[in-house]
C-alpha cells in the first residue's frame, strides 16, 4: 500500500512510466490486481476509501506478482489533487457508489470539479472509462463529460471495456442480467475552445 504521506514521490514515477493508469474506487482490488498483472509495463494506481479494502487490494496485488500496481488509501478527490497534469493514459471508474437519493447526489464522485481535474490529468489521447448500472449516474456523467471541449465522448455500448468484467461488480451484475452503461471520454490533442475550468 502506498502511504498518502509519500504521494509526492509518486509524481516523478508517473512522469517516467511508459504508461500510467488510475483506478478510482478499487474496492477489493479484483480489477486492480488482474489489470496490473496483465499490463506489467503500466504503472497502475488504485485509490480506495476504505482501509480494509485497501489491504485486500494490496494482498491481491502481491498474490498476482504485480509490482507495477499500487493502492492508495484515501479519498480519490484528494489523491487526484496530488497527481501531475497530463500523466495518465487511462482513468478507470467501475461501478462507483451511485448515491441514488436526490439529496445525496452531491456526494457522487463524478461532479463538475472532479471531471475537470481528471481531464487535466489525462495525457492527450488518454481515456476515462466509466461503467455503471445506474442510468441517472450515467446521464449525469455523460452531460458533464460532453460539456468539456477537451474531451471526445463515445457512448458506443460496444466499448464496454473488458476491464469492467475484471471488477467484482461487473460479473455479478451480468449474472443478474442487469444492463451496464459505459462511456469513454478521450482527451483531445488540441483544444479549440476554452476548457480552463
Ligand atoms: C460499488 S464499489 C465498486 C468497487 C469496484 N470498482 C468494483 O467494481 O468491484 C465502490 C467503491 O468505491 C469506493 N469509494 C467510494 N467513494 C470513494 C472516493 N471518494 N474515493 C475513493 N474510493 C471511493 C468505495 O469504498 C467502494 O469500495
Amino acid at each position: 500500500m502506498w502511504p498518502q504521506a509519500d504521494l509526492a514521490q509518486l509524481a516523478p514515477l508517473l512522469k517516467l512510466a511508459p504508461r500510467a493508469e488510475l483506478e478510482i474506487g478499487s474496492g477489493n482490488g479484483n480489477f486492480l490486481a488482474a489489470h496490473s498483472a496483465a499490463h506489467p509495463h503500466s504503472l497502475v494506481i488504485g485509490t480506495e476509501l476504505k482501509l480494509e479494502r485497501c489491504r485486500k487490494c494490496a494482498r491481491k496485488l502481491a498474490a498476482a506478482g504485480a509490482g507495477n500496481g499500487v493502492v492508495i488509501h484515501g479519498r480519490a478527490e484528494q489523491v487526484i489533487g496530488w497527481l501531475p497534469p497530463e500523466t495518465l493514459d487511462a482513468v478507470h471508474i467501475y461501478f462507483p457508489d451511485p448515491w441514488p437519493k436526490r439529496r445525496h447526489r452531491k456526494r457522487r464522485l463524478l461532479r463538475g470539479g472532479t471531471v475537470a481535474q481528471l481531464a487535466h490529468l489525462l495525457r492527450p489521447g488518454g481515456c476515462l472509462h466509466l461503467v455503471t448500472d445506474f442510468f441517472d449516474y450515467y446521464l449525469q456523467a455523460v452531460v458533464l463529460l460532453l460539456l468539456r471541449p477537451d474531451l471526445e465522448v463515445d457512448r458506443d455500448p460496444a466499448l464496454l471495456p473488458a476491464a469492467a468484467n475484471l471488477s467484482r461488480y461487473g460479473p455479478r451484475l451480468a449474472e443478474l442480467g442487469k444492463s451496464m452503461l459505459c462511456v469513454t471520454a478521450r482527451r483531445r490533442a488540441a483544444v479549440h475552445g476554452n476548457a480552463e475550468n
